[in-house]
């Protein structure tokens, strides 16, 4: 795939009005969820959520693409056809999550480094002859202040491999999202985070370069500079705003396409107001968009509820949602919208 194809596809996973749903959670973290609310995590039921999902009339107005994990791509809707196919159908990219979690990073104490990149570029080779168009790799930065987290060390192994991850995909015929993940539930406040958010995305570009990473060909998933969800001075929804966007505006290159956010454990309407305002402010040199996976998700499960009598109302909530939040990503969103319609 050339770097003209491959810029195309980036910039349509961002373009105005649609963004990314992430509904790539590994079978551990989807049984997390569905155990918070009582549904068995059976392999069909898996399917059955994810079938609920994608197959939701309509959805492909707002959402451009949807991460799936690497079980989730070998499935198919009800009628039998593969989830990819299924997609395409819409006009929605199927992506892909390759990395395959975080573990501990040796020689340190309670840090992550991501794994995944042993055997990627034969792994990616299949994902592509499977239907994908793009990938994802998270990278977890995790806050600690009285620990020192994080440490230099724990910056730099992760974004070197982000890089590693971005260069195979764009060698494969991916467009890599890269996603490096300040985690918001510490107990810092929004300085840290700002701070911590503006040493890793530097590094994070650093290794791009230095891997020969084409930044027409890429999404960045940032998380929001945000006050961590232990602290007890919260900043206002539009300090959230201004402070991401000063912080993206002295890291990300305007060769970068789009930005598509990660929610991050921030409440659905939350997400969509923070987002919302730093594209009212607006114009930008990126795309400014979402890549959610909860904010997104969670009000339709809690509908579906692992039962096929809820799939049709739980379709409305997640396409009411992902209206909510596509408004949000050309600036046109407002609190009232929330209940009007519903
Ligand atoms: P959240 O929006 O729930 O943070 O998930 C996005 C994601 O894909 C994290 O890797």
């Amino acid at each position: 795939m050339s770097a003209t194809d491959l810029a195309a596809i980036a910039q349509t996973m961002v373009a105005r009005g649609r963004g990314v749903l992430a509904a790539d959670e590994s079978n551990a973290t989807i049984t997390k969820r569905f155990g918070a609310l009582d549904i068995e995590s059976t392999e069909e039921n898996r399917r059955a959520y994810r079938d609920t999902l994608l197959s939701t009339p309509g959805i492909e107005e707002f959402i451009s693409g949807v991460i799936l994990y690497d079980e989730t791509i070998r499935q198919s809707s009800a009628d039998g056809t593969p989830f990819p196919k299924m997609l395409e159908s819409k006009g929605i990219l199927p992506g892909i999550k390759v990395d395959t979690g975080s573990k501990p990073l040796a020689l340190d104490n309670d840090e992550q480094v991501t794994e995944g990149l042993d055997g990627l570029r034969e792994r990616i080779e299949e994902y592509v002859s499977l239907g994908a168009k793009f990938a994802k790799w998270r990278a977890v930065i995790i806050i600690d202040e009285e620990k020192g987290f994080p440490s230099d060390y724990a910056i730099r192994c992760n974004a070197h491999a982000l890089a590693r991850y971005g260069a195979l995909c764009q060698e494969g015929g991916l467009v890599p999202i890269i996603e490096p993940e300040v985690m918001m539930d510490g107990a810092n406040d929004i300085d840290t985070c700002y701070d911590v958010t503006l040493k890793t995305q530097q590094r994070v570009f650093l290794e791009l370069a230095a891997q020969r990473v084409d930044l027409r060909g890429m999404v960045l998933k940032p998380n929001m500079v945000i006050s961590g969800k232990g602290s007890s001075t919260q900043a206002s929804a539009q300090e959230v705003a201004d402070r991401t966007l000063d912080l993206l505006y002295r890291t990300v290159p305007a060769a970068v396409p789009g930005i598509a956010f990660l929610s991050g454990g921030q409440s659905a309407e939350v997400a969509t107001e923070h987002l919302d305002l730093m594209n009212k402010q607006g114009p930008h040199p990126w795309a400014l968009t979402f890549s959610y996976g909860r904010a997104l998700q969670d009000a339709a499960l809690r509908t579906w509820k692992g039962s096929s009598e809820n799939v049709a109302e739980a379709q409305k909530v997640a396409s009411h949602r992902a209206s909510l939040t596509s408004a949000a990503a050309t600036g046109t969103y407002s609190r009232d919208m929330e209940t009007a319609g519903v």
